[in-house]
């Protein structure tokens, strides 16, 4: 039972970009910063650079989603005013209010089309592709937008202190256009969203001296910023992301050699290789870009598809499996027939 399920309207993805800031960080610039290497930070997680946004200069997510969401809608052919709604995953929001995903649909001339902001940390895009999905299969959406955006590097520590986070994240924006077409053949074929908030612990962003996790001592210095127990996260990555892969295929009937693509959260190139040696599916399905972009949040899956679509390895009737994990903690896929 590969098929679309019956009664439900197909949707396809009609159009990919993505967007990364021109300021680029090397693993050697990294070294004047503080304690570390290029070859720790290879070693350890495939990086070599990222890209930083300007945030000095009033770059922020919105800055970044404009343009991914302007060159994902030229490649679908598509007029922002045709844009039904449009959902902005990230946890770098410019402020609370207004969602950043307003200014969104406003900077790009798509009218009133609806938005909201979109909070699943690295399983945003994920997450929010499943619920646009949802979306579209009941009520009057025909053509959404959901973009990837986050900013990470702005709150994070580049001292030695910070470095472990400061190595892994860099900034971008990438989305897709969704569309409803008359192919049922099209869509959805299996999807998966978990969480385990008793691991919150793993990353997090303290506001207040009530905000720190048992065993971190509160420090006001650390507000705003970036905690993260990259260890433990590693550990449950390691356990998890092949579990959710192998769940996500059983449930659907779709057998491992069956997916073309495997488009994965970049949180480290090392979960990454543990999970297609325990699924046993070969290195070419799996395009890893940690190495050029670092861990991007809610960017980081839509930049894998972006990768692989300009280098014209996306086709039409491809089966195509995502995977996003991390801070939440949170877990989950989304399993498309093109
Ligand atoms: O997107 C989802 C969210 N995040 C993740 O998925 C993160 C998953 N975790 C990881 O990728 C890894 O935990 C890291 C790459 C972040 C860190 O690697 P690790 O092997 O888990 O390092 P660690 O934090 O356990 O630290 C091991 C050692 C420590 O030194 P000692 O105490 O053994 O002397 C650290 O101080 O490595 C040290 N270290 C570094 N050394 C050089 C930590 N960061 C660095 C660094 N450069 N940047």
């Amino acid at each position: 039972m590969s098929g679309h399920p019956e009664g439900r309207c197909g949707i396809e993805i009609v159009g990919i970009g993505s967007f990364l800031p021109e300021r680029v960080l090397t693993n050697h610039d990294l070294e004047s910063m503080m304690d570390t290497s290029h070859e720790w930070i290879v070693k350890r997680t495939g990086i070599h650079q990222r890209h930083k946004a300007d945030w000095e200069n009033g770059e922020t997510v919105l800055h970044l989603a404009k343009p991914a969401l302007e060159n994902t809608l030229a490649d679908a052919g598509i007029e922002a005013k045709e844009l039904d709604l449009v959902i902005l995953a990230t946890m770098s929001q410019e402020m609370s209010c207004p969602p950043t995903a307003c200014r969104l649909v406003d900077m790009v001339g798509a009218g009133n089309a609806g938005a909201f902001d979109f909070s699943g940390a690295c399983c945003g895009f994920v997450f929010a592709t499943n619920v646009a999905y949802g979306l579209m299969q009941t009520g009057p959406y025909n053509t959404v937008a959901v973009i990837g955006g986050d900013t990470l590097t702005d709150i994070v520590e580049y001292n030695t202190r910070g470095r472990a986070a400061a190595i892994l994240f860099g900034d971008a924006a990438a989305g897709v256009i969704l569309k409803k077409t008359d192919d049922q053949s099209k869509g959805l074929l299996g999807q998966a969203m978990h969480s385990d908030g008793s691991r919150w612990a793993g990353l997090y962003i303290p506001n207040t001296k009530f905000d720190f996790a048992p065993g971190d001592e509160p420090d006001e210095e650390q507000f705003g910023l970036l905690q993260m127990n990259g260890a433990s996260v590693f550990r449950f990555a390691v356990e998890t992301f092949p579990q959710v892969i192998e769940s996500t295929l059983e449930k659907a009937g779709v057998s491992p050699d069956e997916v073309d693509h495997y488009v994965c959260h970049q949180s480290n190139q090392r979960i990454l290789s543990a999970a297609r040696d325990r699924i046993g599916f070969s290195e070419d399905k799996m395009l890893v870009n940690i190495d050029k972009y670092g861990n991007t949040v809610a960017a980081s899956v839509p930049l894998v598809l972006n990768d692989l679509h300009k280098a014209g390895k996306i086709k039409r009737g491809q089966k195509i499996m995502m995977v996003g994990l991390g801070g939440g903690l949170t877990w989950g896929t989304s399993l498309w027939q093109l």
